[in-house]
């Protein structure tokens, strides 16, 4: 089973992506944590990434779409995988459909978390997230039991550089002028679930897994 989770900057995509991939054991695939991944390690493909992440701009697709594809490739994401932050434009959704199909396998279900402006940008404002595996908080909605540290693995927790007021304008440009047209896309295809992402995380959980069932 391959599921898509579609939606704005601080939509609630990684939140809900780890619960599912939880509940419908799957492996959670996420561009951003992919990217920050190199960054952290320092390889070239995490150096050339950082430009765009600062900018709050899409990282080219040809580097995107080869790593993507590439992680899809791993035994883990054999029967099946929750993409998160992937695809973000048109071309990427195409390059996603081709390799599936070429498997004999497909997109079943795309998930787009739907969230008010207003919404997002408080979300993002207090969002910290573990440096080891990347789990979200929120300093007021969820913060972690122990202050700086991740509950599910201890890690050190930090807020992300493109989460300033600036950058997150720009990311929201570029999610309405990009990745926007995606909705229409899946929704011609039959795979769109629309969900409300507002109330709490549980909440919005429980709405998933209904509509996916
Ligand atoms: P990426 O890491 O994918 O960031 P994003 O899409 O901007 O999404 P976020 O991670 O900001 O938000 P989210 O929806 O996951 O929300 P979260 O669950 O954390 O991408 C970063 C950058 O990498 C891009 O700008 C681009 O440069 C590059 N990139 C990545 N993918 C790419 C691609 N495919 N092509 C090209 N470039 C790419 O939640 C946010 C906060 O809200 C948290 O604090 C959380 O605790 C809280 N929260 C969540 N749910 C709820 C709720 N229901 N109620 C209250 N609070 C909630």
């Amino acid at each position: 089973m391959y599921i898509i989770l579609l939606g704005a900057p601080g939509a609630g995509k990684g939140t809900q992506a780890v619960m599912l991939a939880e509940k419908l054991n799957l492996i959670q695939v996420a561009s951003g944590d992919l990217f920050r991944q190199a960054l952290q390690q320092e390889t070239e493909l995490g150096k050339k990434a950082k430009s765009y992440m600062d900018k709050g701009q899409l990282v080219p697709d040809e580097i995107t779409i080869q790593m993507v594809l590439e992680r899809l490739s791993a035994p883990d994401c054999e029967n099946g995988a929750l993409l998160d932050g992937f695809p973000r434009n048109i071309q990427q959704a195409e390059a996603l459909d081709k390799t599936l199909a070429q498997q004999a396998k497909a997109i079943e279900r795309v998930v787009y978390v739907m969230v008010s402006e207003g919404e997002l940008l408080k979300r993002l404002s207090g969002r910290w997230i573990c440096r080891n595996c990347q789990a979200p908080y929120h300093a007021v909605d969820s913060p972690p039991r122990i202050a700086g540290k991740c509950d599910r693995c201890g890690g050190e927790l930090y807020q992300r550089p493109d989460d300033n007021v600036e950058t997150v304008k720009k990311r929201l440009e570029v999610y309405f002028m990009e990745t926007s047209p995606l909705i229409d896309y899946y929704s011609r295809a039959g795979k769109l679930l629309e969900i409300n992402g507002e109330g709490g995380a549980a909440e919005v959980n429980r709405r998933i897994v209904a509509a996916l069932s």
